[in-house]
């Protein structure tokens, strides 16, 4: 089957691509690094042909409010008419848990964008919401510091490892178009300031995580269990400390850090 993954050189895309490519599928991986724009349109006719199925794991270069909502909506334009076009037969995206309560960030509000296209188009699709990714851990401290102090609110959140992403999002991909949103996290809770810290602490980071209570979430307040997946939600196998020590993201010489935070998620 052909399957044309749309940011397909990124973290989650360039997973997906090889997982694809070693069950027999002719997987092509397609963003502006390789010919293909989904904002201008450049290359998506040429590489959409004999496609059966797209997946959309591309993000926007900047997280400003105008800049991604314009990301977001023209790209997913793009995509659903070059894809009704060529006879695409299942369009798959990926968003995030809890994005239908978040819409007081720009960014998520974009998001939310882009699923309202997705499922007012004529091409059946599946919409996969995912938790925070191990490796964006460090991203949400650079997102939510003030100088050497990172806050963030104490909420429930259950991140799970890229490569456990994009097997979810392959099994969706080469499955029947669910016409409907399936939630994927990881194996086990924790508090957001605790995790964050504990990754920092991984990396000699010195910055201090603070529990803010007030912090916003992509500029968003959130509640205790905005970022939790429901109970149907699939899972994820890599625990925390599992896919630090795989990562080789621990430094060798870091100091312990407590363990026993990360309780197993309910199913
Ligand atoms: N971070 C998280 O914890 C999290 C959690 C749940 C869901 N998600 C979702 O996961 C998705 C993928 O995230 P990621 O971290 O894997 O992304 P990423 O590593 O930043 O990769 C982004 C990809 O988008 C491509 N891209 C950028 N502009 C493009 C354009 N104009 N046309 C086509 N492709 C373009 C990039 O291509 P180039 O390499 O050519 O620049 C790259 O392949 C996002 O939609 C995000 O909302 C993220």
């Amino acid at each position: 089957m052909k399957i044309v993954v749309i940011g397909g050189t990124g973290l989650i895309g360039s997973k997906l691509v090889i997982k694809l490519r070693a069950q027999g599928h002719d997987a092509i991986a397609a963003s502006p690094n390789t010919g293909v724009d989904t904002l201008t349109g450049e290359g998506l006719a040429e590489v959409l042909k004999d496609a059966s199925v797209v997946v959309d794991v591309s993000n926007s270069p900047s997280w400003e409010d105008t800049a991604v909502m314009k990301f977001f909506e023209t790209s997913t334009r793009n995509l659903l008419t070059y894809g009704a076009a060529a006879g695409v037969r299942h369009h798959v995206a990926l968003s995030v848990v809890g994005t239908d309560q978040l819409s007081e960030s720009g960014y998520f509000r974009a998001k939310i964008a882009q699923e309202k296209l997705i499922k007012g188009s004529t091409i059946p699709w599946s919409i996969v919401h995912a938790t925070q990714f191990f490796e964006f851990l460090k991203g949400l401290a650079d997102t939510s510091s003030d100088g050497d102090k990172v806050r963030l609110p104490p909420v429930f959140f259950q991140p799970m490892a890229a490569d456990d992403v994009a097997s979810a999002v392959g099994r969706i991909a080469v499955g029947p178009p669910l016409n409907g949103t399936v939630e994927i996290g990881g194996p086990e809770q924790f508090r957001l300031d605790d995790l964050v810290r504990r990754r920092l602490a991984a990396l000699k980071d010195p910055r201090e995580v603070i529990a803010d209570p007030r912090a916003l979430y992509s500029g968003a307040k959130i509640s205790e269990r905005t970022l939790v997946p429901g109970k149907d939600a699939r899972l994820g196998e890599t625990r925390f400390d599992t896919w630090l020590e795989q990562s080789g993201a621990q430094i060798p010489s870091a100091p312990p850090q407590p363990s026993g935070t990360g309780v197993p998620a309910p199913r």
